[in-house]
């Protein structure tokens, strides 16, 4: 058991799982955040859950319990609040929260976030981090693109939303799936400044000698 107390001890991020593919990005992000001892307010969609039981055959009749099956146990704390619960703590702007991140994002999620409609708890929390100028990272999974989800991208992203795509990279040599996944992972926290060690940087071998070169620096 840790008993440091981490400088994110109280901090509060909410996460978002929608229905598209790669729900197990979602998870190893609210796993690395409750170690680092973060507080993570939790939204799945609907088909959120469908999709975890699809690719990760959680037992989702069960939802709480799937929960504390795969989060329990560890140091930060998860508050996991219901997908329609319009009426939760996150769908107010009183309510204080560092930063939230939609991830996997499927396309409907992201027409809704982009027309500001509100009607899930999931479009709402993301509407209150745009309109109190909170960081908002959206992690869109899909493909082929046609011009709409391009379009709601760009809208975003003009307005300030960071957009994450679902695109790993390989210049690391990933070795396994869970370091594709943590790569993206890594790519989240390294927008919201929060140190981690999820990947190999490019240019972190030459770091020993200080020789920085800018040049073939990836992203
Ligand atoms: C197994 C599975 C994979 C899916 N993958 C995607 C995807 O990658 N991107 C996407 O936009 N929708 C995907 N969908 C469709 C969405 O789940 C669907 O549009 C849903 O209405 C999105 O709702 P939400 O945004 O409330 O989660 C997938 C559905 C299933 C069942």
């Amino acid at each position: 058991m840790n008993n440091q107390v981490s400088e994110h001890q109280g901090k509060r991020i909410v996460i978002g799982i929608t229905g598209a593919s790669g729900s197990i990005y979602g998870v190893r992000l609210v796993e690395t955040l409750l170690d680092l001892q973060y507080t993570v307010h939790l939204i799945v969609s609907n088909a959120g859950w469908r999709v975890l039981k699809e690719e990760l055959g959680w037992n989702v009749t069960d939802r709480e319990g799937a929960l504390n099956e795969q989060f329990g146990g560890r140091p930060g704390s998860l508050v996991y609040h219901p997908f329609t619960d319009i009426g939760a703590s996150i769908a107010s702007g009183s309510y204080l929260v560092d930063a939230m991140i939609i991830m996997p994002c499927s396309m409907g999620t992201l027409s809704a976030v982009a027309h500001g409609s509100s009607d899930n708890l999931m479009a709402r929390a993301a509407d209150v981090m745009m309109k109190e100028g909170r960081p908002l990272i959206l992690v869109p999974r899909e493909t082929p693109l046609h011009a709409i989800h391009l379009e709601n991208m760009l809208k975003l992203a003009r307005l300030g939303v960071k957009m994450i795509p679902a695109m790993p990279a390989f210049y690391f040599h990933p070795k396994t799936l869970d370091d594709i996944v943590l790569f993206l992972v890594g790519k989240v926290l390294d927008s919201l400044r929060i140190e981690h060690q999820l990947f190999t940087r490019w240019g972190d071998s030459d770091a020993d000698t200080g020789h920085q070169d800018n040049h073939n620096r990836k992203n």
